[in-house]
């Protein structure tokens, strides 16, 4: 009898077409999109845009690079851009911002990812002859790095009022921003009302295998396609791709609240274990603290490993698991077990 497939927590991003996306995807209608238009990619660009409330939207291959063009639209060299501490433009994006746009980053700390109208007040630069310029403000919702913590539409809200009251406009980066409507029982495009502009992956929760889409007024979309074409995004018959997200929407984001669920019931297993402590899951994200000195994170990831669990180390003490529609409620048990093992 062969193994069982590992259970693969560490990402979201693991997933695997599924044969109904893979049969949307090889039956797309397609068209060069950088000479003109593609049909498909169209159709899911007008769909995020309705969805998220904005004019426009523009399809990416990656969050990376839509957060990096809505850098570029938002700012020029030599200003500063505010954002969280913990955010994935801060620690996970390469130093893009000051490399692409010569823009620096002012991390502010928050509980939970959750900024407030305070300390993004006190973050903003007096406009004086011995500071940079605040250009951008940053919100991340989902927060990746706070465990997957949903930002309240009231938090956004009082972020945003702050931004529009000091003319500074304002990115989301939503990258799980499906995940915290369903947590937050608010609507898409409510959060994303808080925002000039707004990034959403199709390739996490969603389960598509490449794409994220930025959304804004049709102006500043307009000229993302310039940014993007420059960054070395534009895509030929992208509509393979859009296709994939199209099939996304209609079947997988109504049932992310099932990987909601299943990390509810890995935090509470987990959370029973001697030796350890959970930070309670809002959504897809798993974070564990090992608690008994010295227990290393990479060494009990490996024995996990062994055990056909994947997780990942993220920081000193601290493990990630992140939930997704190729983990099943028996995948959720076996991860639960594996760690009790590992730490016996
Ligand atoms: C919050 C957040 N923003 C942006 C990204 C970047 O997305 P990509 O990996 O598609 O570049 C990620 C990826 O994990 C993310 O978690």
């Amino acid at each position: 009898v062969s193994d069982p497939a590992p259970v693969d927590l560490r990402s979201d991003t693991v997933t695997r077409p599924s044969p109904g996306m893979r049969r949307a995807m090889a039956e797309a209608e397609v068209d060069d999109d950088v000479l003109g238009k593609d049909p498909t990619a169209d159709r899911l660009e007008r769909r995020v845009a309705s969805l998220l409330g904005k004019e426009a939207a523009l399809f990416f291959p990656s969050g990376t690079q839509a957060n990096q063009t809505a850098v570029l639209l938002h700012t020029a060299p030599g200003t500063e851009l505010v954002c969280e501490a913990e955010s994935h433009v801060f620690h996970y994006e390469m130093a893009d911002a000051a490399w692409l746009a010569g823009v620096q980053l002012y991390p502010v700390a928050s509980e939970r990812g959750r900024l407030t109208a305070a300390d993004v007040a006190r973050a903003i630069r007096p406009g004086d002859r011995h500071h940079a310029d605040t250009s951008l403000i940053w919100i991340e919702n989902t927060h990746n790095m706070h465990g997957g913590a949903v930002v309240p539409l009231a938090a956004m809200r009082e972020v945003s009022g702050l931004a529009r009251q000091r003319g500074l406009p304002i990115h989301l980066d939503g990258a799980r921003l499906w995940n915290a409507a369903a947590a937050a029982g608010a609507e898409l495009a409510e959060l994303a009302a808080c925002a000039d502009t707004v990034m959403v992956s199709l390739s996490k929760g969603l389960g598509c295998p490449i794409g994220s889409l930025l959304a804004g007024p049709s102006a500043l979309i307009d000229r993302a396609w310039s940014f993007r074409k420059r960054l070395g995004g534009g895509m030929r018959q992208v509509g393979i791709l859009a296709a994939a997200g199209l099939w996304a929407l209609d079947h997988n984001l109504g049932r992310i609240g099932e990987d909601h669920a299943r990390a509810r019931r890995l935090a509470e297993g987990w959370g029973a274990i001697d030796g350890v402590r959970v930070e309670p899951p809002d959504t897809n994200i798993v974070m564990v603290h090992l608690a008994a000195p010295g227990a290393d994170p990479g060494a009990v990831a490996h024995r996990l490993e062994a055990a056909g669990v994947r997780v990942l180390p993220a920081g000193p003490a601290r493990l990630r698991a992140v939930t997704h529609l190729d983990v099943d409620d028996a995948g959720i048990e076996r991860a639960i077990e594996a760690l009790g093992a590992a730490l016996a």
